[in-house]
């Protein structure tokens, strides 16, 4: 249980020793209260840190059995395959200096960016864009912030090295928009570390449910850490109707990305798809028909 209280160190050897950890969501009321420093997220933040997990994927692909789940209508959402990518380790969540000013009202954080942070995000997502249609879209503020006029110079120059590659530039609100304008322009869209929390939940959305987003968080050897995009839903814990799909496609992630073990990943994402298709859906889902429990839909996938 990721809480707030400082990682053990035998977990945090674990965590080093490993090469994959699948993670369910953290947060929720009970550590509400706590102060900033001790919320389970910092946990969380702590890990991708310290993993070195800067390659965040966050693929948002809707299944033909969801057209209608969606909030978009049917014919813009139609056979949806897009990829955010987005940089976990950087940017405003880590930059200093950060904090409150004493004695007065007043907070900071920091957006920073080098090159090499810039560099190394920009390769990874050049090449998930040469795995799929050669379209890239990098999205930034660069009529506002500096960090951005910098993000958007590395990733120009870094381009030259990918000439199969299209690439091209968005502002993020435009991105936001567009986004629920016309999703399918997208192919591949490599951003910062708070932009893509953003555009990531959105994209989420229209895949039906946010339940159903898996991702990968890996470091430069594909070692990584596999989460669902949500949140852990606490006004629904307990009650056995979270939809189970993001973790499990997380877990089809982990075979495929760091065991390379593709045919084991297929598998998962078949059953969940032959789910869908039957209907065998939690209440999210299930439009108004039968909905099944969690542990229903775990039991219906393992077999
Ligand atoms: C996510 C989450 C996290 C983030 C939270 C829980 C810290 O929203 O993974 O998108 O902001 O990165
Ligand atoms: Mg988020």
């Amino acid at each position: 249980e990721v809480t707030g209280e400082p990682l053990p160190q035998d977990t945090l050897k674990a965590a080093h020793d490993a090469d994959a950890i699948l993670l369910g969501a953290v947060g929720g009321p009970k550590w509400d209260e706590l102060d900033y420093e001790h919320r389970p997220e910092r946990a969380l933040l702590g890990l991708r840190s310290e993993l070195d997990l800067f390659a965040n994927f966050r693929p948002a692909i809707l299944s033909k059995y969801l057209t209608s789940s969606s909030s978009l209508k049917a014919n813009k959402v139609e056979n949806l395959d897009l990829l955010i990518i987005r940089e976990l380790t950087g940017g405003i969540y880590f930059g200093e200096p950060r904090g409150r000013t004493e004695g007065k009202k007043e907070a900071f954080n920091t957006m920073i960016y080098n090159q090499d942070e810039i560099e190394r995000i920009g390769r990874v997502a050049f090449e998930a864009a040469q795995k799929r249609d050669n379209a890239l879209c990098s999205v930034d503020k660069a009529n506002v912030l500096e960090v951005s006029v910098l993000w958007r110079e590395v990733i120009t120059e870094l381009s030259k090295d990918y000439p199969d590659v299209k690439l091209s530039h968005m502002l993020v609100d435009n991105a936001a928009m567009q986004l629920v304008r016309e999703p399918k322009q997208f192919d591949v869209i490599v951003t910062g570390n708070l932009f893509g929390d953003i555009l990531s939940d959105i994209a989420a959305m229209m895949t039906g449910s946010i339940g159903m987003l898996p991702s990968a968080s890996l470091n430069s050897e594909n070692k990584g850490m596999y989460e669902p995009v949500h949140g852990s839903a606490p006004d629904i814990a307990g009650k056995g109707v979270a939809n189970p799909l993001a973790t499990i496609l997380s877990a089809a992630m982990m075979f495929e990305d760091t065991f390379n073990l593709k045919e084991e990943a297929d598998l998962i994402r078949r059953a969940v798809d032959s789910s869908l298709e039957k209907s065998i859906v939690t209440e999210d889902l299930a439009d108004g028909n039968k909905a099944f429990k969690t542990s229903e839909i775990g039991d219906w996938l393992a077999k």
